[in-house]
Formats: C-alpha cells, sequence, structure tokens
C-alpha cells in the first residue's frame, strides 16, 4: 500500500459517496473523499431529499392550522399565519445538523476530506483543487444534476424560472407556480407551495403523471391531487418560455400537435428529470467513456471497465435514489475490501412523499403481466382501514401483485398518507421471497394502517374480511 496515499478515494459526498467511505474506512480500508461542495451530503442532504422534505413537513402543518381542517376534531385554530422566513430557517437549521453530522462521522471514522473539485489525471491518481493524490481504488459518486429544457432558461437568484434547488428558497409564496414535469420534484415542490397558498398548474408531456409508477396509481393520483387544488395538463410540452417584470410567459402546445398558447406565471419550476455529472472529471485520462444516457458502465459489483475505478449512485444506471446510492455504496466498499457486496435492484422501494405519499416497489401490474404467465392482484382501501377511518385519513389503497401459481410478490403499490413508511414491510416481504399468503398470515396490529397491507394480501387470494 505504500505506493498509494489511499486505498479508497471516493469522488463525492452524496448518500452514495459518503456511505461508500465511511463503509471503506470501518472495514479498515485507508480512506479519503473528494467534495466539492461547501458541506458534505451532497444533493440529498443540501438540496434535494432534506430540504424538500422540511418544507414538505412545514407546509403540512401550515395547511392543517390555517385551514380549517382541524374544526372538525375540535380544534379552532382561528388567526394561523404564515412566516417563511422562519419556515426557510428551520429547513437550513435541519440541513446543517444532517450535513454537519456527515462531518463528525468522518473524523470520528477517519476518512480525510478533500476540498475542492476532483478531476482524473491518470486511473490511479486525482487532482483535487491543487493537490495531487493517488489511490489503488477509486470510486466515482459524482450524482446528478438538472435536466435543462430547451427555450427555458433556469435563474435561480431571479426567482422567476428555477429548478429544485431555485423552488426550495423562494423569498415568497407565488400567485401562480407553473411547474414543467409532472413527476417526482414536479408534485412534491409543487404540493409545497400549492399548500402556502400558490395557485399551481403541471404541465407534463406525457398522457399521465408519475411515469415509472404503477398504471392505477398514476390515475388515482391525479385524481387526489386535482381534488387538492393542482390543474394537471397530460399530453401538453412547453416549447419557450420569457420573461418581463418578474413574471414569465410560457409557450405549450399539445404533445402530438395542435395550436400554440400561452400560460402566464409568477414562477417556472423545470423539473423534467436529472442527469449524471461527469462534466470536469476527465474521465478519458482514466480511460473510461460515458454511455449513451451519460453515465458510466458499471459490472454488477459496481466495477467500471478500467481496474480499481469503481462507480456507485445516480451517475451509473438505475432509478436516482438516496437509498439506491447508500446501498451501492455500502456493497461496492465491501467489494473493494474483498468481501461480498450486494444490491437486490429489483427491491428498491419508490416514495413520493406528497399527502398522501405514494409509494411502490417491484414490478407495476403492467409490468407483471408484461413478465408472467398469470398474476393475481389484491386491493384494500384505506376506507375500509379502521386507523384510518377514525384519523379521518381514508384516501387511497394498498395493491398486491403476486404470481398466480407460486403466489411470490412481485410488486406492491401504496397510497396513503403513511406509505413512505408501509412500503418497507413490503420490500422486507420481497427480499425474502414472501408469497402474499406470509402476508396475510402475518400478524399486524390493530388498529394500524399497516393492516390494508394483510388485507391486501388477504384480497390476492380472495379473502378480505373487512371488504
Ligand atoms: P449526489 O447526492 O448528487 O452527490 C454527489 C456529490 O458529488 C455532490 O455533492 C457534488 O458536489 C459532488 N461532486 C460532483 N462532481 C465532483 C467532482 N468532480 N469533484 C468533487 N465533488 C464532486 N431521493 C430519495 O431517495 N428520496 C428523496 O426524498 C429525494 N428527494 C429529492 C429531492 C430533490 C429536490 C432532488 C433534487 C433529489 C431528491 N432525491 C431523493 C434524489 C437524491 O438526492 C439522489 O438520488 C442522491 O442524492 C444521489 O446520491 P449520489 O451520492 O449518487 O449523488
Ligand atoms: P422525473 O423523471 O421524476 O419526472 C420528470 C417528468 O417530466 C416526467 O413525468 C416527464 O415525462 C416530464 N417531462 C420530461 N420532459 C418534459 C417536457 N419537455 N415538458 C413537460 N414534461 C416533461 O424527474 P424529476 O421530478 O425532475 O426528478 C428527478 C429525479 O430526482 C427523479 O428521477 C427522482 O428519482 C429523484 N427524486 C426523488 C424523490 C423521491 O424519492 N421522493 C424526490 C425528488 C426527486
Amino acid at each position: 500500500m505504500a505506493d498509494f496515499d489511499f486505498d479508497v478515494l471516493v469522488i463525492g459526498s452524496g448518500p452514495g459517496g459518503y456511505v461508500a467511505a465511511i463503509r471503506a474506512a470501518q472495514l479498515g480500508l485507508k480512506t479519503a473523499c473528494a467534495e466539492s461542495r461547501e458541506t458534505l451530503g451532497g444533493t440529498c442532504l443540501n438540496v434535494g431529499c432534506i430540504p424538500s422534505k422540511a418544507m414538505l413537513h412545514a407546509s403540512e402543518l401550515f395547511a392543517e392550522a390555517s385551514s380549517g381542517a382541524l374544526a372538525k376534531f375540535g380544534i379552532d385554530i382561528a388567526g394561523a399565519s404564515l412566516n417563511l422566513d422562519q419556515m426557510h430557517a428551520e429547513k437550513a437549521k435541519a440541513v446543517k445538523e444532517l450535513t454537519g453530522g456527515i462531518e463528525f462521522l468522518f473524523k470520528k471514522n477517519k476518512v480525510e476530506w478533500l476540498k475542492g473539485r476532483a478531476a482524473f489525471e491518470s486511473a490511479n491518481s486525482v487532482k483535487v483543487g491543487d493537490r495531487s493524490v493517488t489511490a489503488k481504488n477509486i470510486i466515482i459518486a459524482t450524482g446528478s444534476s438538472v435536466t435543462p429544457l430547451a427555450g427555458v432558461s433556469v435563474d435561480n437568484e431571479a426567482h422567476v424560472i428555477v429548478d429544485s434547488t431555485g423552488a426550495l428558497t423562494l423569498p415568497k409564496v407565488p400567485g401562480h407556480l407553473v411547474v414543467i414535469g409532472g413527476g417526482v420534484i414536479g408534485l412534491e415542490l409543487g404540493s409545497v407551495w400549492l399548500r402556502l397558498g400558490a395557485k399551481v398548474t403541471v404541465v407534463e408531456y406525457l398522457d399521465e403523471i408519475l411515469p415509472g409508477m404503477d398504471g392505477e396509481i398514476r390515475k388515482e393520483s391525479a385524481k387526489i391531487f386535482k381534488k387538492q387544488g393542482f390543474t394537471i395538463r397530460t399530453g401538453t410540452k412547453v416549447t419557450g418560455a420569457s420573461t418581463a417584470n418578474g413574471k414569465a410567459t410560457l409557450t405549450v402546445e399539445p404533445a402530438k400537435g395542435g395550436p400554440a398558447e400561452s400560460i402566464e406565471a409568477d414562477v417556472v419550476l423545470v423539473s423534467i428529470g436529472r442527469k449524471p455529472n461527469t462534466d470536469g472529471l476527465a474521465l478519458d485520462k482514466a480511460g473510461l467513456t460515458v454511455n449513451a444516457k451519460g453515465q458510466v458502465d458499471t459490472d454488477h459489483d459496481f466495477r467500471t471497465s478500467v481496474p480499481g475505478i469503481w462507480a456507485i449512485g445516480d451517475v451509473i444506471t438505475g432509478p436516482m435514489l438516496a437509498h439506491k446510492a447508500e446501498d451501492e455504496g455500502v456493497a461496492c466498499a465491501e467489494n473493494i475490501a474483498g468481501h461480498t457486496g450486494i444490491v437486490n435492484h429489483a427491491v428498491i422501494p419508490s416514495v413520493v412523499y406528497t399527502h398522501p405519499e405514494i409509494a411502490g416497489v417491484g414490478l407495476t401490474e403492467e409490468q407483471a403481466r408484461e413478465a408472467s404467465t398469470e398474476i393475481k392482484v389484491g386491493k384494500f382501501p384505506f376506507m375500509a382501514n379502521s386507523r384510518a377511518k377514525t384519523n379521518r385519513d381514508t384516501d387511497g389503497f394498498v395493491k398486491i401483485i403476486a404470481d398466480a401459481k407460486s403466489d411470490r410478490v412481485l410488486g406492491v403499490w401504496i397510497i396513503s398518507s403513511l406509505a413512505g413508511n408501509l412500503i418497507a414491510e413490503a420490500c422486507i416481504a420481497m427480499e425474502f421471497g414472501a408469497t402474499s399468503e406470509d402476508i396475510a398470515y402475518t400478524s399486524h396490529a390493530h388498529p394500524t394502517h399497516a393492516e390494508a397491507v394483510k388485507e391486501a394480501a388477504m384480497a390476492v387470494q380472495g379473502k378480505p374480511i373487512h371488504i
């Protein structure tokens, strides 16, 4: 090892990179992590998962307090008002605590933070700022950034056409927010500003919002969002945008062709997806190239085509999710240390943190029908779940898709205020190859929303109790 400065150098300190660095250090490897941001934690902690969930939580509390929704529980709150600066301040505090927490964990585990932008000099050598370091193993964990939309220029400082980072820090509630893209970011951040008083229009190119999710879930979600006050324009494309006097004018037209029209907005959020970060990394100096999607290709063990160089997280193929990046970080570090690190990519849950939440794992009904000769589907509505009824929280359902012959669970989809937590049970079940019967005969505490998962499993056999 004397030949190298480090056993492992991780480039990027997002959930993929920082987790890989900590695990590598735990396994006794001399580890460094290069990060160009001022704080550790990547997109997720600084401008992604954490600040967005802070705003979702706070805006939900505001909506509950100000809408009169609590009156039916005998709670009269008169004159609730919004202090947006304080809401932003509390969010910033959570971000600071969590990014500082990673710095603490780096110190505790003796991971050296190399501050600055990293670029390859060769397959074993990387320049970070002015310093050149060598490492036996290098993990590329550089994450992703916003996909730009031609003709629509983002300027987060001007607060008119913004990306997710700008939409997390708007200084005032827009009168009209137009969201381009009916995906996860558009619906989460659209929900924040809708709850705080904005009129929100979502413009989605495809015929349905939330691509990749189960068809029935997509339809039901759109119904719920419309009921909440979202205007959702599917099958519509944005062809350009201009700004004047602190407002924006978007030109839109039907995706399949037709007359153009204009939409006026106080703020436009561009959220049409994210792209892998490899610019400025000088991958060519390491002998690496990117694929047609701009991703670094790896094998199942996260090895790239160059020995000693590995890649994980948003910069490689698969869903762009923090927990997927974390799982890959652990597995990659374990593989480097000579252990067997595995990620089961068939069981990665996804959650949209709106109200209600929308969660899924495994195959959609459409994919299952295509992949399996015969399937069975069990569904259970929260309208028939005693705890949801008690809480006056009955939107949504649980849907379990199982193979008709083996009864093995192929996919689980949930719309519920607690879907993000409920889906964990489905992940465990699928990881252990459970059948729907296994779930149906597992005791679930009463009264809980989780009983709806058990009842949906009973419904796969056609025998739910409460419907
Ligand atoms: P990143 O977190 O993007 O981290 C990469 C890091 O590498 C960055 O800090 C970057 O500065 C650094 N870097 C890049 N290039 C270099 C270089 N050359 N030198 C040094 N450093 C470099 N996912 C979820 O699972 N749940 C959520 O609730 C969720 N919410 C989100 C909300 C928003 C608004 C956004 C934008 C994303 C959200 N995501 C969520 C997605 C999640 O943030 C990403 O999937 C996750 O951060 C990917 O982790 P990563 O480690 O691959 O990369
Ligand atoms: P997305 O891929 O979820 O949604 C983008 C949407 O924009 C799609 O519905 C797509 O059809 C639409 N679109 C594309 N081009 C368009 C155009 N020209 N006009 C109109 N619509 C167009 O991407 P999003 O929301 O930007 O999020 C990026 C990534 O961040 C996601 O892949 C997600 O994995 C991750 N993320 C995860 C979260 C979570 O786990 N809760 C929260 C936020 C982001």
